[in-house]
């Protein structure tokens, strides 16, 4: 595999352009949406601490993985693996690792673009003023209306779904770029002013402190989540970053691109909980709430401050934004991947993929009303059930995708990851790709790589499937 190899899909023009699509990829519903819910769910501080730890530790070394591998291979992530492996004379089921990794992310966008719907849905809702003067109970109905109507869901995934697919099937090099670098700048500044009036709650300390302060007796119950969350934020394990990758330039440093964009997208996450939660307290909501989290707390907030309809409406097609710029690094691998393969055109393939991800996305549009009984994996009196008609336990089809990926496929694939970079290739071809600055920093990084994520990730996902 030479160096100088170059990708058929296209190449970012510099640098900047791959810090801007991998931390559009990173940063989207799993931090302003996702983040908050579950930190509510598993109690708090020690659920963000071991986030934090796993984001540093696990994160961050499969992030430089993948970005190193895709851009030595220049193809997708399948091929990438493929061709590395063979010229690194070990065994091209290495590749299978991305196969897994390019369908947890279409399982992914499966439940994404619904719940990107939902923010569709939202910015009409504030286009109508639909939220003025409105308190937990409303903000807490105006939700429940809407995932209960599954004609209404589909429509805003269909919507969704369909945006996705047309940046894909026009590339991703042309127009990513320009609304980037003005929309992500954008949404943080939002997320800022939230944050201004969630000080004005007269409750922002007690929101702080649940995000920070951590007992940490609750640890073990998060570990795993945490973990998992950690992997969904940085859209690691899928391949995503790695496709991404191999359309980086030659000379841009992997090192510093890789800690900006984790940094970008923890502070990001962190702002949404410091924004959401002194809010949540405020209304008298439960921060253990549950995916409605973001969609009831942020309208009572616009509801009740100055211009708030406008915000709102900025602020919903913000949050679109970011969810779209994170679905379409969902979709490229396999997309990239088919064209590779079968030489059809972008068009075509980014269709019949899309539509795909569609139909799996209509098992979550139903898991909220019509299908909210048809259970998996529950255990009740009479033992284990893969699937049961039930009210109570097991998980919906939403929850079982999200649980499968984020929880298995994720650190499962970017477990394969590392140790394909760590162990697999080349320690020259690899120290040569990285191309550190700082060549001290070189074996605290590689050690980093072969033992300290692996281990990690090793143990979470060991005591995740025995328990
Ligand atoms: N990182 C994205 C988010 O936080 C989700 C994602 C997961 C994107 C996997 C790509 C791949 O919203
Ligand atoms: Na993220």
């Amino acid at each position: 595999m030479s160096k100088d190899a170059v990708s058929i899909h296209g190449i970012w023009a510099s640098r900047w352009v791959f810090i801007l699509a991998a931390t559009g990829s990173a940063v989207g519903l799993g931090n302003i949406w996702k983040f908050p819910y579950m930190t509510g769910v598993y109690g708090g501080g020690a659920f963000v601490l071991v986030y934090l730890i796993c984001i540093c530790l696990i994160g961050l070394p499969v992030m430089l993985a993948e970005t190193l591998l895709g851009r030595r291979g220049r193809q997708s992530p399948v091929n990438t693996l493929k061709t590395l492996s063979r010229y690194s004379n070990a065994s091209s089921a290495w590749s299978w690792a991305a196969v897994m990794g390019m369908t947890g992310a279409l399982l992914i966008l499966s439940f994404y673009s619904v719940v990107a719907g939902w923010a569709l849905d939202y910015i009409v809702g504030m286009v109508r003023g639909e939220f003025a003067g409105i308190d937990g109970d409303g903000a807490g109905q105006r939700f429940g209306s809407l995932v209960s109507d599954p004609v209404r869901l589909t429509v805003w995934h269909t919507l969704f779904m369909l945006l996705t697919g047309w940046v894909i099937a026009r590339g991703v090099v042309a127009g990513l770029e320009r609304t980037l670098r003005i929309l992500m700048p954008m949404l943080f500044v939002l997320l800022v002013a939230l944050l201004g009036y969630s000080l004005t709650t007269g409750h922002f300390m007690e929101g702080v402190r649940f995000l920070f302060e951590f007992d940490l007796a609750k640890v073990p119950d998060g570990i795993l989540a945490a973990m998992g969350h950690a992997f969904f934020t940085l859209s690691v394990g899928v391949g995503s970053i790695m496709v991404f990758g191999a359309y980086m330039p030659r000379k841009a440093s992997i090192g510093s691109t890789v800690l900006t964009v984790g940094l970008l997208d923890t502070v990001v996450a962190l702002t949404a909980g410091m924004a959401l939660f002194p809010v949540v307290f405020a209304a008298g909501l439960q921060p253990n709430e549950g995916p409605g989290l973001m969609f009831v707390t942020l309208p009572i907030a616009f509801g009740n401050i100055a211009g708030g309809n406008l915000f709102g409406v900025v602020f919903f097609v913000l949050v679109t934004v970011a969810a779209w710029s994170s679905a379409i690094s969902m979709l490229e691998p396999a997309v990239a991947f088919w064209i590779e393969r079968s030489g059809r055109s972008r068009v075509w393939v980014t269709s019949v993929i899309a539509l795909l991800c569609w139909v799996v996305g209509l098992g979550t549009v139903l898991s909220f009303n019509v299908l909210a009984d048809a259970r998996f994996f529950v255990s009740d009196a009479d033992g284990w059930h893969l699937f049961r008609w039930t009210s109570e336990g097991g998980m919906t089809f939403f929850e079982s995708i999200d649980y499968l990926t984020s929880r298995i496929m994720l650190p499962l694939g970017g477990l394969l990851f590392v140790l394909f970079a760590g162990w697999v290739l080349d320690r020259d071809v690899f120290r040569d790709e990285l191309a550190l600055k700082y060549r001290r920093l070189f074996p605290l990084i590689y050690s980093l790589l072969r033992y300290v994520a692996p281990a990690g990730i090793l143990i979470i996902l060991v005591t995740e499937l025995t328990k």
